[in-house]
């Protein structure tokens, strides 16, 4: 007698719905909102966040320092970099990657879009 055996593969709910699922656009402000060297706070349902321009480039972070109560909008910029206003910790602003302490963890950043004179996030 034939004995036949069945391998079942099994995916991670996560890893499919992220195959399937489609980003979300949401609009943040005007290009004209946020000066080079600059940047604002902006609030989407929750979302707290920081839009940047970087020489004309538009970068987004969480507004919120990952080390304490700063918020990055408020902080000292200098090029990619910007200094929190609390204790000086810096995070660039490209990639969300900490640059100074007294920070440990990345700022999370987001996929940015510019189209139309406006600066979006896909999520
Ligand atoms: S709260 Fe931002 S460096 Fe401490």
């Amino acid at each position: 007698m034939e004995r036949r055996s069945s391998i079942y593969v099994s995916l991670p709910t996560a890893s499919v719905k992220s195959v399937m699922t489609t980003p979300t656009r949401i609009e943040l402000c005007s290009t004209q909102e946020v000066a080079p060297g600059e940047a604002k706070r902006v609030e989407v349902p929750g979302l707290e966040l920081a839009v940047f321009n970087v020489d004309g480039q538009f970068y987004v972070t969480d507004d919120a320092c990952t080390h304490g109560p700063g918020l990055l909008h408020e902080g000292y910029i200098d090029g990619d970099v910007v200094e929190c206003n609390f204790h000086n910790g810096c995070f660039n602003i490209r990639t969300g990657e900490v640059a100074a302490p007294p920070c440990m963890i990345p700022v999370k950043t987001y996929r940015t879009i510019v189209e139309n004179g406006k600066v979006f996030i896909e999520t």
